[in-house]
């Protein structure tokens, strides 16, 4: 959303990043993250969430592919989210689509508590949690041709010029993503961010493995809720711009 927790900590990482050279090219490269690693606050709910539910619904991450089918427990068309912040949205497409399967990935250690929480309250069986990189995650972990669907909401847009290279919807990542969806399998974005949206048309539209379901930017599909925040900013006039796209 337009929160921007990373404003706070841009100059630190900006401070962080050698200055450019060949030598070290490869290596700044591999460093750009599209997070900063955050000492949020794990609330008691959130912690007793963890320790309970965490050995069920969390998969350690190995750079290995995962038995997805076993961590389940069943075969189903699966869904991987990233970046699912508090896990609100999550949650209510799970219990809206129980027979698919949701991974999702997220590096913040109170999203993956809350999420855990509302797995616990509502008994939904149908999530599992990864607290990792997703671009490791999609690396190792998802195998090639594999899911059936991604979601990526309101992810951080990186306001400033000279971090939109932090940014996730980049060609190289597409291309990634890409490679572990089925043929026929969608990708769904959203943003609240204008400038962000348009990069996300112009990738989306320059990968030739994705067709755009709609002309440019798509309505939010119904299984896709309006979130708190989407809610009190588009009552402020700030629009919101979902794009679907599915593997050819
Ligand atoms: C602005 S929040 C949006 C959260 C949620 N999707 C929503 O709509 O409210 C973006 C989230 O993506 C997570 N994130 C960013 N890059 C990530 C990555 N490479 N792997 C996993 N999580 C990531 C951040 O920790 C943050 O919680």
């Amino acid at each position: 959303m337009n929160h921007d927790p990373q404003d706070d900590a841009d100059d630190g990482i900006e401070n962080d990043v050698p200055p450019e050279t060949d030598a070290n090219a490869t290596l700044r490269h591999r460093r750009i993250r599209s997070f900063v690693t955050r000492a949020g606050r794990v609330s008691p709910g959130q912690q007793r969430a963890i320790d309970e539910l965490g050995p069920r619904f969390v998969v350690p991450y190995t750079p290995q592919p995962g038995d997805w089918d076993a961590l389940f427990d069943r075969k189903a068309p699966r869904v991987l989210e990233i970046g699912f912040g508090m896990g609100a949205t999550t949650a209510e497409i799970a219990a809206t689509r129980p027979g698919d399967d949701f991974i999702g990935v997220e590096v913040h250690e109170p999203g993956v508590g809350a999420l855990l929480k509302l797995i616990g309250e509502q008994g939904l069986a149908n999530i599992r949690i990864l607290q990792h990189d997703a671009v490791e995650v999609l690396e190792h972990m998802i195998a090639p041709d594999s899911l059936d669907g991604v979601h990526i909401y309101f992810p951080d847009p990186w306001h400033k010029a000279r971090h939109h290279k932090r940014r996730l919807i980049q060609p190289k990542f597409v291309a990634l993503l890409v490679s572990r969806m089925k043929p026929g399998a969608y990708i769904h974005l959203a943003t609240d961010w204008q400038n962000y949206a348009e990069q996300m048309l112009e990738v989306l539209s320059a990968e030739s493995a994705l067709e755009n379901t709609a002309d440019g930017y798509a309505p939010r599909p119904d299984f896709r809720p309006v979130t708190k925040f989407e809610r009190r900013g588009l009552k402020l006039g700030h629009g919101v711009w979902d794009l679907m796209f599915r593997r050819r």
